[in-house]
């Protein structure tokens, strides 16, 4: 909704991001689920960022791959994902979580759809963020959002009066 759509990046970068992706899974540390992951962002000014999922013994701070990728784009200064590549070894598709979906929402651009690159064991499937997180939330709802004072108390000793 409000989002144009752009399924594919050029062909060549498309490969390379999975190749980088595929190559990040290899460092995936995962004792836990024995499920390794793999994730590379794409970003505006063509850099790539990776990440592998990284598990822990208190189960649920387990980080996903695309959410590592990701926060390593951003603390080297970028805001704009242009396209992620997935790459789990065990599953072919494997699709991203859905908090990692809500997490790369964050980052999408403002003019074009995030295109999302399943490892289909070939040279990617690209499916575009908005078919897998329809109707998002995200940050431009809160710059539409009313003033914050509308559900505040009214004024100590104006109750009703
Ligand atoms: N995992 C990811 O890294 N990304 C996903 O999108 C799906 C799940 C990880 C989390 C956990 O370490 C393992 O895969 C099994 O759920």
């Amino acid at each position: 909704m409000g989002q144009k759509n752009s399924t594919s990046i050029d062909s060549d970068r498309q490969r390379d991001l999975l190749a980088r992706a595929r190559a990040a899974a290899e460092h995936a540390y995962v004792p836990y689920s024995a499920f390794p992951v793999g994730a590379a962002v794409l970003v505006e000014d063509g850099s790539i960022y990776t990440g592998c999922n990284v598990e822990n013994a208190s189960y649920g701070l387990t980080i996903c791959a695309e959410r590592v990728a990701a926060t390593a784009a951003v603390s080297s200064g970028h805001r704009q994902i242009v396209a992620v590549a997935v790459s789990a070894p065990k599953v072919p598709r494997t699709t991203p979580c859905g908090a990692c979906r809500q997490f790369l929402n964050e980052f999408r651009s403002t003019t074009s759809d995030m295109v999302v690159i399943l490892d289909d064991r070939d040279s990617g499937e690209p499916v575009c963020l908005d078919e897998l997180l329809p109707q998002a939330f995200g940050p431009r709802d809160l710059d539409t959002a009313l003033p914050a004072d509308v559900n505040s108390k009214p004024p100590r000793g104006n109750h009703g009066g």
